[in-house]
């Protein structure tokens, strides 16, 4: 059996060149605007771990691991002892809300976990006390937000914002920081003019231009602190090409959008399969049921348009009707999200797939996914924390492609489609580590096990 010498590509070999890495130095905060039930349900996760108190399971940064060279190489580390990492005793925590509560208090009212989880890091939570945070009404009908900044335009606004950053890691003694949006879903937005360019947006800040939200503030002002920003909801945040652009100028990753949890992932692992045994849909219905902030935010139609959306896309880009118009040209498919407070954050999803095979025979399948919501999230937020750190410290900037495994709605170049098949992305990931370390890209071809 021969050992291959030069590296594997399974995309074309203008991969650029290889950057380093440098060592994670000190303590990394991590930023989270937005401090509700999924952002509580990771810092408790967080500070439960590192205590020995909980297990992060659902994180691959905790418990993943990597294959490194040949299948008979027995060479598997977990990612943590691959790549440079912070390490979860590094991270600090720093949030902003338009309500004031500590996390405690947030905590216990998310009743995403039990006091038996939260006594132990009560005093810890209870630190947590959001920034005020940047808010306009219009964006988030449903809340009505009483720890608000005050600002005569957007631009103002951006400004305090960044001067949080610099205070927060002063005060913490941060030299490096991530930022994870989990605030609430806005309204839908479409980019228009102002979004075209860091000039243009910069004088709609100034206007205070309707079109530019409160999440796209956060997102400015990280970029202009050289703070990684990714998105967990589907605001258009840093989706846009000023923000793209500026990304690029400060030299600062951005990834997004859109958590992928529950309902999507399971679709992003069967559509795959499908389409892989060339075999035929006609139609899938998705609806939930969701008792939870979210839930309520989501119940006004135009917050919930973004969500439909990002839920939306992931079919049509992974079965490409155009390309198999007798398998998926007909497909009908529909996404429901109705509020319903009795089950809190334990959201229950339902799909009913209607499939076909050989001679065109109807076949069905039915998911019933009674997950929770929050438990689902938590771990990429810590994921998309820590792999934004790497990025930034490798120097990759823009657009992070690789983290496309960590979501719904994947930011991509306007001229590629978005990869959504949940294995690809995983693929990506796991190649895009290997070349930061110098190891050999795995395409699993595997024919020179049998030379
Ligand atoms: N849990 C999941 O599985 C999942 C999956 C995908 C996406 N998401 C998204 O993650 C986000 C967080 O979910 P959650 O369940 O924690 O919701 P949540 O309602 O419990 O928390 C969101 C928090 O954001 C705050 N907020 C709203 N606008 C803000 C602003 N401009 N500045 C600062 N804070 C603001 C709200 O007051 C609230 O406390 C939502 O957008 C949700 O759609 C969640």
């Amino acid at each position: 059996m021969t050992m291959r010498s030069a590296p594997t590509h399974t995309e074309s070999s203008s991969e650029s060149k290889r950057p380093k890495v440098d060592a994670p130095q000190g303590k990394l905060g991590v930023l989270l605007p937005g401090m509700g039930a999924v952002a509580t349900t990771f810092i408790a996760g967080c500070l439960l771990a590192r205590r020995g108190l909980g297990q992060p399971f659902g994180s691959i940064t905790q418990l993943g691991t990597i294959r490194l060279g040949k299948r008979n190489e027995g060479r598997v580390p977990r990612i943590s002892d691959f790549v440079p990492l912070a390490g979860l005793s590094d991270l600090v925590f720093g949030t902003w809300d338009i309500f004031p509560d500590d996390a405690l208090t947030v905590a216990r009212e998310s009743k995403v976990i039990e006091e038996r989880h939260i006594s132990p890091i009560a005093d810890e939570l209870g630190k947590i006390v959001p920034m005020a945070g940047a808010f306009y009404q219009e964006d988030v009908k449903r809340l009505r937000g009483t720890h608000v900044k005050a600002a005569r335009n957007k631009a103002e606004m951006v400004e305090q914002l960044r001067e949080d950053i610099r205070r927060f890691k002063r005060e913490q003694g941060v030299e490096r920081a991530v930022a994870v949006w989990c605030g609430s879903t806005e309204r839908f937005v479409e980019p228009n003019a102002a979004h075209q360019s860091i000039e243009s947006f910069e004088k709609a800040l100034a206007a205070n231009d309707a079109s530019i939200t409160g999440s796209a503030l956060y997102a400015w002002a990280c970029l202009q602190e050289r703070v990684p920003f990714a998105n967990g909801a589907p605001n258009l945040s840093v989706d846009f090409p000023a923000a793209w652009e500026l990304a690029r100028e400060r030299n600062v990753a951005i990834a997004g959008k859109d958590f992928k949890t529950g309902q999507t992932l399971m679709k992003t692992v069967l559509a795959p399969a499908f389409k892989a045994r060339a075999l035929g849909l006609n139609g899938w219905f998705s609806t939930n049921i969701l008792g939870n902030r979210d839930g309520e935010v989501l119940g006004e139609p135009e917050n919930f348009h973004s969500k439909e959306v990002s839920k939306l896309g992931v079919l049509e880009h992974i079965l490409e009707p155009e390309r198999y118009p007798s398998l998926y040209g007909e497909m009908y498919h529909k996404v429901r999200i109705e509020y319903y407070p009795p089950r809190g954050d334990a959201k229950e999803g339902w799909d009913n797939i209607d499939i076909f095979g050989w001679l065109g025979y109807p076949m069905q399948i039915k998911i019933d996914f009674l997950c929770r919501d929050s438990i689902l999230a938590a771990p990429l937020v810590l994921d998309l924390a820590l792999f934004m750190d790497l990025a930034q410290r490798a120097n990759l900037s823009g657009i992070q492609e690789w983290l496309s495994f960590f979501f719904k709605s994947p930011m991509h170049r306007p001229d590629l489609y978005p990869e959504h098949d949940l294995f690809i992305q995983s693929m990506k990931l796991k190649n895009t580590l290997r070349w930061l370390m110098g190891e050999e890209l795995i395409t699993h071809l595997g024919r020179d096990y049998y030379d």
